[in-house]
């Protein structure tokens, strides 16, 4: 087993085990934005990627992915029903986000969690060579830190939640609360996304576990954990010349004229998820066209809405609802080749969404609350040439960062028509303003400064940073 001294530890590999056209086993990209962040950054690294390729089962063996070695976890069935659907996805993930959807606890699920855990923790101690760094990432593993410094107290241990974390009053719901704050105080280093979420987790630390504890640092089990934000981010420099590449841009204007030649094209870019606010943002969208605000044959919406979590009942719900209030939507105001809304249900590759991106006048982003929002920022970097207005919710983290953006409380339906229709209508002096703003900031905080600053924080002398790519 060959060892490596930078080892990521994600619940899925940044690759994903999908079914080709013609029945074959094919690799593609794992959805989300945690691999878009991670995979620029340790491209032709010595590192090992610790992870779950998709599918129950023996773990199967992959080749290295640009020179990182990908690691495998095996999970069983009943592992991805009652830690992936049920822990994370169903207990964790709505709690994190407002519980903008009701959280289920169930004591099966928390043992499933524990146990699979467990093995990542394993794996990664398998992985590591002495002294190691590993970087355990999300809220899938938040136990991973605890058992992985118990397994090899030698290693440097980050953890770096890519979703919000919420309130006390919401945490306090969770029956083992206590465990998961152990669990992710494991590590050197706990990173948040935003300067509220550490501030939450410190107040939660003094509270639960009683132990000293401020917005910077933690004291535990006789260590000091330190805590901060990092703000996630993306590959500019890729996004940009993906977009500046001939084809791309012959691609944007033939997507152009497929949808009729309008004059404006809003676009969103979601996976089907139930904190991308997509139902509120149909309801706008069908208001300003009844209305008479938006013309169809004028303005189109195309909404990419990519499958996601599909065995989790609350996923199969949204689906059935939005894809019921598209219908209504274009039965309604929809003409024979020209319907109101373009929706796709379908995962896109980098180029094709870089085409859209260039045929977006407007990006409609509007989340209930995301942990960062990465289709913002990429939308941002595909913008070369300054245009394009983006609608943002306040309750992304990227709002953080650009309050150039049309910011937007997307549960207040007149202001969400309101934001839409001033963007729709902006002028364009004040659009390349705002875009070009937004352009310098992105150029500054990308993926690579990201890297630099989480990984000088945990380790000071900065021999780590400068390894990576
Ligand atoms: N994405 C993709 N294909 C698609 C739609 C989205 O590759 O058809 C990518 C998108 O480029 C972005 C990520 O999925 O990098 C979504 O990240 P984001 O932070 O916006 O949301 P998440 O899905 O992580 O909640
Ligand atoms: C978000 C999470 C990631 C997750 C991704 C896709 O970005 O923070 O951890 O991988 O969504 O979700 P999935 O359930 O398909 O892994």
């Amino acid at each position: 087993m060959r060892q490596s001294s930078l080892v990521v530890v994600a619940n899925r590999l940044p690759v994903d085990d999908s079914v080709a056209p013609d029945g074959a086993c094919e690799w593609r990209r794992s959805p989300g934005g945690l691999v878009g962040a991670l995979h620029p950054i340790l491209q032709h690294t010595p590192a090992t990627w610790v992870g779950w390729a998709g599918d129950a089962g023996p773990a199967p063996t992959l080749p290295d992915i640009d020179g990182v070695r990908m690691h495998t976890v095996a999970l069983s069935a009943e592992d991805i029903r009652d830690h992936y659907e049920g822990f994370a996805n169903a207990t964790l993930w709505p709690l994190y986000h407002d519980s903008v959807e009701h959280p289920s606890f169930h004591r099966r699920w928390w043992e499933a969690y524990h146990r699979v855990n467990q093995r990542f923790a394993a794996a990664a101690a398998e992985a590591a060579e002495p002294g190691a760094l590993v970087w355990v990432q999300d809220y899938h593993l938040q136990l991973v830190p605890g058992m992985l410094r118990a397994l090899r107290p030698d290693l440097l241990i980050g953890f770096f939640l890519h979703v919000p974390f919420p309130p006390p009053e919401l945490f306090m719901q969770l029956p083992r609360r206590a465990e998961l704050l152990l669990g992710m105080l494991g590590a050197d280093l706990v990173g948040f996304q935003r300067v509220q979420a550490a501030h939450n987790f410190a107040q939660l630390a003094a509270k639960v576990l009683k132990v000293p504890a401020t917005d910077r640092r933690i004291a535990v089990e006789g260590r000091v954990v330190r805590i901060g934000a990092f703000p996630v981010s993306i590959d500019m420099a890729e996004m940009e010349a993906l977009a500046s590449r001939p084809s791309v841009a012959a691609r944007a204007r033939q997507l152009r004229t497929d949808l009729g030649d309008p004059r404006r094209v809003v676009l969103s870019v979601d996976r089907m998820d139930y904190t991308k606010g997509i139902e509120h943002r149909l309801k706008a969208y069908s208001e300003l066209i009844e209305g008479g605000h938006i013309k169809v044959h004028d303005t189109v919406l195309v909404q990419v809405a990519v499958p996601s979590r599909e065995r989790v009942a609350q996923y199969q719900i949204l689906r059935d609802r939005v894809e019921r209030e598209v219908g209504r939507i274009n039965g309604e105001f929809g003409r024979v080749g020209e319907p109101a809304i373009h929706y796709l249900n379908q995962p896109f590759d980098r180029a094709e969404l870089a085409a859209l991106y260039r045929v977006a006048d407007i990006m409609a982003v509007t989340p209930l609350r995301d942990g960062m929002n990465l289709v913002a920022k990429e939308y941002i970097a595909a913008r070369v040439d300054d245009t394009g207005a983006l609608v943002l919710s306040e309750f992304a983290g990227a709002a953080a960062e650009f309050p150039q953006a049309y910011l937007v409380n997307p549960h207040d339906l007149d202001g969400l028509k309101l934001t839409l229709l001033h963007a729709l209508d902006a002028s364009p002096e004040d659009v390349t303003d705002r875009m070009r703003g937004m352009r310098a900031h992105l150029r500054v905080h990308d993926i690579r400064a990201w890297a630099r600053a989480y990984l000088t924080a945990l380790d000071r002398t900065g021999t780590l940073a400068a390894r990576l790519a």
